[in-house]
């Protein structure tokens, strides 16, 4: 497959076409990792690529791309994290179908579409994300860029950061939460529903560039605080926005303890203020080239913000 190469070292100011090139690389990369809905079994890959293609954000790749780019990685390891980035957002997808069956959320529409359960019948959604999330694994090791230390490195980072010890944990967790939860519990188990992959994400960039610790930890600091924020602001959106705005069946935290039904409108928008800011300062202290351009992907990641 012939493909264009990410444009390295531009300037903020030619920094939109350096977005949407990386936008259009992830979403052909996406593509081409998961199989054609022509291949049997069809239903099955179709329901993949129903979940994994439709328009997401894309905010997981775009950041693992960007922050392996600002650390200085060489221009085949940014290339590579593109794969890296789309590999998270396989799991994402698989988490996403996952989550809205009628046992858990019990949602019917994301991005615009009939969630994956709704188009495809549940035994068909459930196993797309079984194989979605097996492919993830199996792409990272296949990488042909990446040495094999690395690939084991982010094969095992990657299990952290889904299973008992991440996103899967935290799942469970949200589910058993239908009445009491302090804010200190909401927030660990938001950390693991969604923060594990923004982890992901900024140690899989610390991988590829080779950070030194001081870097590492400066990025994790970072993802924590950017995981945090992005589960409340999205729980708040729960509530604020109706299935037209979001691209999702709304209200769906109903009779769930979020910081929000706990700590109100205002103290959540101090809060959700305050994990920005720790954000802002971690990026600061990992001492990227590209602050100024990743900066710019998380505040429209965030805009909402502005408006509450
Ligand atoms: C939704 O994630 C699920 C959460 C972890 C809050 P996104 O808001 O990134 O969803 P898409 O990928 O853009 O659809
Ligand atoms: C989901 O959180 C987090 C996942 C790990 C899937 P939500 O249940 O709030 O996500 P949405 O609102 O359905 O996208
Ligand atoms: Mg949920
Ligand atoms: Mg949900
Ligand atoms: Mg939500």
């Amino acid at each position: 497959m012939s493909v264009t190469p990410l444009p390295t070292g531009l300037s903020f100011q030619s920094g939109e076409g350096e977005l949407d090139a990386a936008r259009s690389r992830i979403e052909q990369c996406l593509s081409g990792l998961i199989p054609a809905e022509t291949i049997w079994p069809r239903a099955l890959h179709r329901a993949q690529r129903h979940a994994l293609l439709s328009p997401g954000k894309r905010f997981r790749p775009l950041l693992t791309i960007f922050l392996t780019q600002g650390c200085g990685a060489s221009a085949d390891l940014v290339e590579a994290s593109i794969e890296v980035g789309c590999v998270i957002e396989m799991v994402h997808a698989a988490s996403l179908i996952l989550d809205d069956l009628p046992c858990m959320d019990d949602a019917q529409l994301r991005r615009n579409q009939p969630t994956t359960h709704v188009a495809f019948g549940e035994s068909t959604a459930i196993l797309s994300a079984t194989a979605l999330l097996n492919r993830a694994f199996g792409v990272l090791a296949r990488n042909k860029t990446l040495s094999a230390e690395q690939r084991v490195e982010l094969c095992d980072l990657l299990a952290y950061a889904v299973g008992s010890t991440g996103l899967i944990a935290g799942q469970m967790a949200d589910l058993d939460n239908d009445g009491e939860a302090s804010v200190a519990e909401v927030e660990r188990v938001n950390q693991l529903k969604t923060g594990a992959l923004f982890d992901f994400a900024s140690d899989a960039a610390a991988v590829l560039a080779g950070s030194n610790a001081a870097q590492r930890s400066a990025l994790k600091d970072f993802s924590h605080q950017i995981g945090l924020a992005f589960q409340l602001l999205d729980d708040v959106k729960d509530v604020l926005q109706d299935a037209a705005m979001s691209g999702k069946s709304a209200a769906r935290d109903e009779g769930k303890t979020t910081i929000l039904a706990i700590d109100g409108l205002a103290e959540t928008k101090s809060r959700l203020h305050g994990y920005m800011d720790g954000a802002r300062t971690a990026l600061d202290r990992a001492g990227l080239s590209n602050t100024t351009q990743l900066s710019a992907i998380i505040d429209a990641q965030f805009a909402f913000l502005d408006a509450i």
